[in-house]
């Protein structure tokens, strides 16, 4: 398989194994996790996952040995390649070393190490991190360290925003009502939702060209209301670039705006970068494109490659609001900095520094270019957009009405994975096909990926 650079696939997708494997998950998974077979003959596809068995930089190899294109780095964690060896070298070493410490009571060394190393590659003041294991737990650290800091409990947040399904995280999620719709009950009443600037499908039916960022004062006038509750709000959570939410891009200076907004209300702003940061947007961190800091930023999934860690990392201002530990911290968790994941984090970013950000910003340029041109050629596109390896195509079944074509978009994505290319519908509508690929991804591969994405648009047996 290492030598391998474009998928093969000598099965049906997917092929007995998988199906089998599925076939026994769904005996002893929770239903919730792993859609149910269904074969759908009429579209072309069987309704149901591969099974992973390996996977090497962009190629990953089902349980039936057919290989795959991974043109979603895995929901966004593979920027260095699956499996990058030097990586794998000093994992190998650090299990073999030290896996596992304790994390507030008793800190492995490799902690300290990625901890400076963090503060060395954010942008500005951001200078001490919170570790955690999931994205959702730096998403919850840092909306914990607003409240402490500030003392004003309300949280602003965006429609459309995917910051993780824990309880905390998904009261602040916008992505999907029926998420969070069995669970209201329990969930965090203290959340003002507000629109995300969406401009293709502007909230308030403006266009960027002509609309002077009316959404931003419209939120200016909201937060001077006297009745409006706003008063309390302690922390602005925003995606810079919505992952999940389908490659949704905030202008720039909307988000400068929003620093302006949190300076002159002592609102902490916290960025969540973990999906767009390290480097997939183009530059480190998405925040660095429109030249702001947060006070907080999130980071998780391409930190390591591979490794369940996370982080909340804040200016010495923001987290001085914990104060200091009396010995029983006050936030921490089992796994808090595992040396296992600090040392993986540590060769990634090695292995990034030499990818960030040219590498990112040259094979973007190739991949859009490329989808540009079906832009022209399929009318079922209709938006381009995205920075760096982190691009997106929303499909609509006209132009002019902008409806969303969401049943396409998962068909599309079937019959890709047909013919060996792994891709995932996003977006509020489930309308926006994302590529997010590793960062090695090459000239031959994407040319790959544009011939079978031309071949299956042009064959309409999806829609
Ligand atoms: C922007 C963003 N925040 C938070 C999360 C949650 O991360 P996790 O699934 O690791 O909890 C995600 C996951 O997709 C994400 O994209």
């Amino acid at each position: 398989m290492s030598n391998r650079r474009l998928p093969l696939v000598s099965t049906e997708v997917p092929g007995p194994r998988s199906r089998r494997l599925i076939g026994e998950l769904q005996e002893y998974e929770s239903p919730a996790i792993t859609a149910r077979q269904r074969a759908r003959a009429s579209r072309g596809y069987h309704d149901a996952p591969i099974v992973w068995q390996r996977a090497s930089g962009m190629l990953v190899e089902d349980v039936d040995g057919n290989t795959f294109l991974d043109f979603t780095a895995g929901f966004g964690v593979a920027t260095t390649g699956h499996g990058h060896p030097r990586v794998l070298e000093r994992a190998t070493l650090q299990l073999a070393t030290l896996n596992h410490a304790m994390g507030d009571a008793f800190p492995a060394a490799k902690k300290v190490e990625l901890a400076k190393k963090l503060a060395a590659i954010t942008p500005g003041a951001l200078q001490r991190s919170l570790f955690g294991s999931a994205g959702f737990e730096a998403v919850e650290a840092a909306v914990k360290t607003a409240l402490i800091k500030t003392g004003k409990p309300r949280v602003l947040v965006f429609d459309g925003a995917y910051h993780g399904l824990g309880f905390g995280a998904l009261a602040l999620s916008g992505y999907r009502d029926r998420f969070r719709a069995p669970f209201l009950a329990q969930l965090n009443p203290h959340v003002l939702r507000e629109p995300y600037p969406y401009c293709y499908r502007c909230p308030y039916g403006l266009e960027r060209a002509s609309c002077g960022l009316a959404c931003l004062e419209t939120l200016r006038r909201r937060l001077a209301h006297p009745a409006s509750g706003m008063e309390e709000i302690g922390a602005i959570l925003i995606e810079p670039i919505q992952g999940r939410g389908g490659v949704v891009e905030a202008p720039l200076d909307y988000l400068r705006g929003l620093r302006e907004i949190a300076d002159e209300r002592g609102i902490a702003l916290i960025a969540d970068e973990i999906f767009s940061g390290f480097g997939r947007c183009g530059a480190w961190f998405a925040v660095e494109r429109a030249g702001i800091v947060p006070d907080l930023l999130c980071v998780g999934k391409g930190m390591t490659g591979g490794f369940p860690i996370s982080a909340a990392i804040g200016t010495d201002d923001v987290m001085a609001g914990w104060g200091d530990s009396l010995g029983e911290a006050l936030h921490t968790s089992t796994f808090l900095g595992n040396p296992l994941g600090c040392e993986m984090a540590l060769a990634t970013i090695e292995v990034l520094e030499e990818l960030v950000p040219e590498g990112v910003l040259e094979r973007g340029r190739a991949l859009r270019a490329g989808l540009e041109e079906l832009g022209e050629r399929f009318p079922i596109i209709g938006e381009v957009r995205g920075a760096g390896l982190m691009l997106g195509l929303e499909l609509v079944r006209d132009r002019e009405t902008r409806e969303p074509a969401d049943r396409e978009a998962l068909g599309l994505c079937k019959l890709l994975l047909q013919r060996g290319v792994i891709l995932l519908p996003a977006g509020i509508h489930g309308n926006v096909l994302s590529f997010t690929p590793p960062f090695i991804v090459d000239e031959e591969q994407i040319g790959y990926l544009l011939e079978v994405l031309s071949t299956v648009l042009a064959d309409r047996a999806w829609a």
